[in-house]
């Protein structure tokens, strides 16, 4: 199989390239927004210990997985099927992948664009001084037009980077973004211990409680865990069809693992004792979770010195729209990639129609935050429809294909071939990972399905 890096399909540059526009598709609203999120409403302490176990033994080796797949056929998600399972059904995760990918885009881009107005609010100073945060952010999603207006602009701007290409505009803009992203979450976690609430915060995080384990609970841990890393929907396929022979694939996913966690971990230790600082807001608040606590963070932390305050809640807030755009431009190349080498497409032009389907899907989430609040079906709106179909069964059926293959059909000289770079690397963890692929994650998606199925 080709595995050379001749071809006219982009190549990632640097190694650390390959590494930051990785972990700059896994580190985003994902670990932000979503796993506060979901820690608040699950639980706390219990569901992370679940969650890190799912890193490790399931999100982990699928990610190897998928960058073998994307190096050894260099291609998208649906080619990789293609050139790797000619004829076989398995195609389907493909093809699954790539509606996955659109569907989150569209849910994504909505949070995306709160985001985008809150830089502006703090730009403009509006984000100061004692307020009820938490009907300023329920007026702001409920508005009809301006959350669309900003959804609209986020999806323009990814638009804008995919058309530049992969080492021009996706490694390019990565390698700025996440250095300086992590650097402003260790700082703000640092100042989240003196807060007052600062110990109710780590208790909840990190005691865990086990009577609020059920089910539901372990399969909402599984899909974060999917999401925050993007596997199971080829996102990570079609990245790694861009790396170079001498990338190790290994070693990259354990850096892109370590970094997301860390990353989603700093973000609770940012927002928890925060929460529990703040009269009137509840740990599981939902989705308004962080633009309700965070204003108050910025004010309370820097009240003696508010210009600090100022500076800091603008800068954390450009900085999450840039992890939301390392990410989302990983989302948006799973179809674009797909259209440019599967239809001859020009990459513009498939760019084009990619923005254009997430941008009518992304209003109607939106809109029902607003106008379409009352149309819901068993409870559940169009955004958090799109958020359950996917990270909770998509990304972990995806996965399960993907371990599947790989483990077990998967010709495993290529396995081998991929994972010691042709020989050229030691094997030392080459059993561990043929296990995990072939038995534990496979295994372990399954139990959870049925488990939930039967709860
Ligand atoms: N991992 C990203 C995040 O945490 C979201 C994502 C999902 C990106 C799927 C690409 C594919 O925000």
């Amino acid at each position: 199989m080709d595995a050379s890096n001749s071809g006219k399909r982009g190549n990632f540059g640097s190694r650390i390239g390959v590494v930051l526009a990785s972990a700059g598709s896994a580190v985003g609203l994902g670990n932000i927004w979503r796993f506060p999120t979901e820690v608040g409403n699950n639980g706390g302490g219990a569901f992370i210990l679940v969650y890190l176990g799912f890193v490790l033994f399931l999100a982990l080796p699928v990610m190897v997985c998928e960058f073998l797949m994307g190096r050894s056929s260099r291609s998208n998600t649906v080619g990789a099927w293609k050139v790797l399972a000619p004829g076989s059904p398995m195609i389907v995760a493909g093809y699954m992948g790539i509606l996955a990918g659109i569907l989150i885009l569209s849910f994504y881009s909505v949070v995306a664009g709160w985001t985008l107005d809150y830089t502006c609010l703090s730009l403009a100073h509006r984000l100061t001084g004692e307020q009820d945060y938490a009907s300023v952010f329920q007026v702001f999603v409920s508005n009809p037009w301006k959350p669309v207006a900003f959804l609209v602009l986020f999806l323009l701007l990814t638009h804008w980077i995919v058309v530049r290409g992969v080492e021009r505009g996706i490694e390019r803009y990565s390698k700025l973004m996440m250095p300086l992203l992590l650097l402003i979450i260790v700082v703000l976690a640092g100042y989240a211990w003196t807060m007052p609430g600062a110990k109710a915060g780590l208790t909840f995080l990190f005691h865990p409680d086990f009577s609020k384990m059920t089910p539901g609970v372990v399969l909402s841990a599984m899909g974060q865990a999917m999401f925050s890393l993007s596997v199971g929907i080829g996102c990570l396929t079609t990245y790694s069809s861009y790396f170079r022979k001498e990338t190790h694939l290994m070693s990259s996913a354990f850096s892109v693992c370590l970094i997301d966690t860390l990353v989603a971990v700093m973000s609770g230790l940012i927002i928890f004792p925060a929460v529990f600082s703040v009269q009137g807001v509840s740990a599981d608040a939902g989705p308004g979770l962080v633009f309700i606590t965070l204003p108050y963070v910025f004010n309370a932390a820097f009240s003696g010195l508010p210009i600090l305050g100022y500076v800091f809640s603008s800068l954390f807030y450009l900085l999450l729209i840039l992890a939301a755009l390392t990410s989302s431009i990983s989302m948006h190349e799973i179809s674009t990639a797909f259209l440019t080498d599967n239809y001859g497409m020009q990459r513009r032009r498939a760019a084009r129609i990619v923005t254009a389907v997430c941008m009518i899907l992304g209003i109607c989430c939106s809109l029902s935050f607003g106008p379409w609040r009352e149309y819901t079906l068993l409870g559940m709106g169009v955004f958090d429809w799109f958020d359950y179909v996917t990270a909770k069964f998509c990304m972990p059926l995806g996965a399960l294909i993907i371990s599947v293959f790989v483990g077990w059909m998967m010709p495993q000289d290529e396995v081998k071939a991929q994972l010691t770079n042709w020989g050229t690397l030691p094997v030392r963890l080459y059993g561990v990972f043929r296990f995990l692929a072939r038995w534990v994650a496979p295994l372990g998606v399954t139990i959870v399905f049925i488990n939930e199925l039967f709860s």
